[in-house]
């Protein structure tokens, strides 16, 4: 790909639909190339808005708004970082050949909505999954339930991400509340949510994909190594790399991110999820875009995922090789606030081999994530304590 210099006529453009922290690694990653950043989110300041060349506020669900934002843009690549966007809108310019996609408008629809991607993987793909349906109606839910999918289960909207929406329901009292929380919390009502049996996994990871060029001019897959991660109320906590698993559970979570990616196609970065006990492997749900749990790769990989991401869309050579054992550990708001300061870094970062990453978001909110502690050493469980460590000691103040 050729690319133009930031701020001529001939500026290769990239517009971030979602400005969030990943998005401002993003960012980061193209600016070092010379792209134009241009970056786009429903709210002013966000991260990514403050370390590109413009920016805008729009509602990203709203067609009208979107398509108004791109034609007066003009960019060349536009690169989603959230779920919630009109894509429809990204569809019809897709098709209109006005700009790429990344990875491609077909491939975002799928994955904004649970009902896409998970028919895609489990019916056509054939790869195993928890046992699921989706249902319109408080009556089709509890039908599912009792004829198969059993308690504990997971009620979640077809659209929503980060756990929004999500119970975990362990008796049939609790499924009533679960529909109603579901049905009010999703990011767009599609009338439906999805029920799926509980997986009981030893351990989660994300197998970070990855899609590019390779010398040859083909598009080669390549794989990072697996990221463990924790989850509390479905956002993520702590992940690690490497996580620990059996050569066959390996080589299955390759065969299933291999296929998954590649019935979604074009090139970039995918965050696979998937659930693992002993050598069995299932599919849990795929980010078309770096992922969050793979921040810990800033500390770990020589090419993190987000350098990974810009390589792979710009055309340029990937290397997905791990450098050291690390760990991430989120640092989240405990209270609400729009003047505040940070204390504690220089305790956290005397913790050895430390690094600290705040976001800058505008506003703090409880259990909004602010920021996230990377560390490494000699152990991913040393690296863990490391990262849990710095984290712990960074405070969010009013005054
Ligand atoms: N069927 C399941 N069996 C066991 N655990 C599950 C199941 N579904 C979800 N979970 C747990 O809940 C977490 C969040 O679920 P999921 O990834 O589907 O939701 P999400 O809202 O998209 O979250 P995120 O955006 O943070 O990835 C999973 O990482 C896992 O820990
Ligand atoms: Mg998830």
């Amino acid at each position: 790909m050729k690319l133009g210099s930031a701020l001529t006529n001939s500026a290769t453009k990239a517009m971030l639909l979602g400005s969030g922290e990943l998005g401002k690694e993003i960012a980061i990653c193209l600016q070092r190339y010379g792209v134009e950043v241009i970056a786009v989110d429903r709210y002013p300041n966000a991260p990514a808005q403050q370390v590109a060349h413009r920016s805008h506020v729009i509602t990203m669900t709203d067609a009208e708004e979107l398509r108004k934002i791109i034609d007066l843009e003009c960019p060349d690549l536009i690169i989603p970082e959230i779920e919630a966007i009109a894509t429809d809108a990204l569809a019809e310019i897709e098709a209109e050949g006005l700009c790429r996609v990344i990875p491609n408008a077909r491939a975002i629809q799928l994955t904004m909505n649970r009902e896409g991607i998970r028919t895609l993987v489990a019916e056509t793909l054939q790869i195993p999954t928890s046992k699921y349906a989706f249902a319109e109606s408080f009556g089709q839910l509890k039908a599912a339930v009792d004829g198969g999918i059993g308690y504990p289960c997971f009620v979640k909207p077809t659209m929503s991400s980060s756990g929004k929406g999500q119970t975990m329901v362990k008796s049939a009292e609790q499924l009533e509340q679960a529909w109603n929380y579901a049905k009010v919390s999703g990011r767009v009502d599609t009338g439906k949510v999805i029920v799926e049996s509980k997986i009981d996994f030893d351990f989660e990871i994300t197998l970070l994909t990855v899609r590019a060029v390779n010398s040859e001019g083909n598009i080669q897959t390549y794989f990072c190594e697996p990221i463990g991660h924790i989850q509390e109320n479905g956002d993520y906590r702590q992940s690690w790399q490497p996580q620990a698993m059996t050569a066959s559970a390996l080589e299955t979570a390759k065969d299933i991110a291999n296929k998954v990616t590649e019935a979604l196609g074009g090139v970039g970065l995918f965050g696979v999820e998937l659930f693992v006990k002993g050598d069995n492997v299932w599919f849990c749900e795929v980010s078309p875009r770096p992922h969050d749990t793979g921040m810990v790769t800033m500390t770990t990989q020589k090419q993190n995922e987000f350098e990974l991401h810009v390589r792979a869309i710009l055309g340029l050579p990937v290397d997905t090789s791990l450098q050291k054992h690390g760990a991430s550990a989120v640092i989240l708001s405990n209270i609400n606030a729009k003047d505040f300061f940070y204390n504690g870094l220089d305790a956290a970062l005397a913790v050895p081999d430390s690094e600290i990453r705040l976001f800058g978001k505008p506003e703090a909110l409880v259990n909004r994530r602010m920021g996230v502690a990377l560390a490494s050493a000699e152990t991913v469980e040393e690296a863990r304590n490391r990262a849990v460590k710095a984290a712990g000691l960074v405070g969010i103040h009013c005054e």
